[in-house]
């Protein structure tokens, strides 16, 4: 389970304007839900991600993973926790490394005794059978660099990394937003299929309304740092992308007249 709980943070930017990035964000999300966030450009969808990471801490509320009250962990210490992957398929591997000992790397930061580095043939065999569950026919490329590797083969690589210690929370900022369409759809099979065959829980942030949709429980969407819809369950199940960019021109329109920051507009 994870909890935020009335969660301000507000940035100043380079010329002292103050900008509310998340207004008052109440979210929880109980274990093994799948949540997919959209909202439009700046509506604090990435902070929400940071805030919970702890790359930004909080100007007010609370934020909770499991038992544990992390508000004022330092990032390090939520880093075990959590798995992360960007829009970037470049962040968070090391080009130079082979796929194998990337995905070393990443077991290792989970726990930190026990391990060592040298890869034996067990834990290649693991790796090898972890690409191959990812229909990406990465199995044959566990001693190439990850440099050679294209974005969509990198992301799915980075994916396994970010849930090989299964973590208490998935975080995915917009994980597909630079690929071409169809290396995308192949990062959402992926990226659906460890969701649920390890029951992650998992915040997903995407630009696309038809993934929002598509994949997951449960999709909020954010504007202005709040978030304005909730949608799970039939009401979820009926919404089509048509639907989410009306409600999107509505936010647009509301939000031109002056409509308070305590409107929440109903799913
Ligand atoms: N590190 C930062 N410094 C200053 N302003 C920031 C920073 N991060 C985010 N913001 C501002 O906070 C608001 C929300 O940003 P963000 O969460 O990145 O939006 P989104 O991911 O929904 O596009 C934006 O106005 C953005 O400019
Ligand atoms: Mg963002």
């Amino acid at each position: 389970m994870i909890e935020l709980s009335a969660v301000e943070k507000t940035f100043e930017q380079p010329g002292g304007e103050r900008v509310p990035a998340l207004r008052g964000v109440d979210l929880s999300i109980p274990a093994g839900q799948f949540l997919t966030v959209i909202g439009s450009n700046g509506s604090g969808k990435s902070t929400i991600l940071n805030v919970i990471a702890g790359t930004y801490l909080l100007d007010a509320g609370t934020i909770g993973i499991a038992d544990s009250d992390v508000t004022r962990w330092p990032e390090h210490k939520r880093a075990a926790l959590l798995g992360r992957v960007f829009q970037d398929p470049f962040k968070g591997t090391c080009p130079s490394m082979t796929v194998a000992e990337n995905l070393r790397m990443a077991e290792l930061r989970g726990k930190r005794r026990g391990l060592r580095l040298g890869l034996d043939r067990a834990s290649l065999e693991r790796y090898r059978a972890g690409l191959a569950s990812l229909g990406m026919r990465l199995e044959g490329r566990l001693q190439a660099s990850m440099g050679t590797l294209s974005g969509g083969q990198r992301q799915a690589v980075t994916l396994l990394m970010a849930t090989i210690c299964r973590p208490m929370l998935l975080l995915l900022d917009e994980h597909t937003a630079a690929l071409d369409p169809r290396a995308a759809e192949q990062i959402m099979l992926v990226t659906d299929h460890l969701v649920r065959t390890h029951a992650l829980t998992t915040l997903m942030v995407t630009h696309s309304m038809e993934q929002a949709v598509r994949f997951g429980d449960r999709t909020i969407m954010m504007h202005r740092g709040m978030i304005v819809a909730d949608l799970t369950g039939d009401e979820r199940r009926g919404v089509t992308e048509a639907d989410l960019l009306v409600r999107f021109a509505e936010l647009r329109y509301t939000t031109e007249m002056r409509v308070t920051k305590d409107l929440r507009i109903a799913p």
